[in-house]
């Protein structure tokens, strides 16, 4: 086999394996759910490093949701702002989804925000404390 046809197998090759992963893994959804309290609404603002995907504003008990497929190389990473409104003197940045981090294929990622922090439910499983406003 020639040089060249070795190189573009092995491109191939590559691209398929990255090609499955993203079939096999199939679509993913990350929704953030508004569950202040006293009127608050929330603004949402969420981002990768390739969309971003705007600001917007929900009342309570509404929510936010937006889906995606992991890309090729497997590091799809979202990162959302959300703030309390009104005044927007609570804040806080999550990391919405990471594909790296996963320890199995995770398909759904629900933020719930509460006015005691922020928490994680992941393929409807329990919700977790993840964030405090303000928090680091
Ligand atoms: C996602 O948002 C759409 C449009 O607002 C809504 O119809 C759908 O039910 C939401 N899905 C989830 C899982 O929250």
């Amino acid at each position: 086999m020639n040089r060249l046809l070795f190189i573009l197998s092995v491109l191939i090759g590559l691209s398929c394996i990255g090609l499955s992963n993203m079939l096999v893994s199939g679509k993913d959804i990350v929704v953030v759910s508004n569950q202040l309290k006293h009127n608050k609404f929330l603004k949402v603002h969420c981002r990768s490093k390739n969309d971003n995907l705007g600001v917007h504003y929900f009342f309570i008990g509404e929510s936010y949701n937006f889906t995606f497929h992991d890309n090729l190389w497997g590091s799809t990473l979202f990162w959302c702002d959300l703030y309390q409104g009104p005044h927007f003197k609570h804040h806080q940045p999550i990391l919405a989804y990471e594909y790296l981090r996963k320890e199995y294929d995770i398909t759904s990622n629900k933020w719930v925000a509460k006015e005691n922090g922020i928490y994680l439910s992941q393929d409807g499983k329990d919700a977790v404390f993840k964030y405090e406003w303000d928090g680091p």
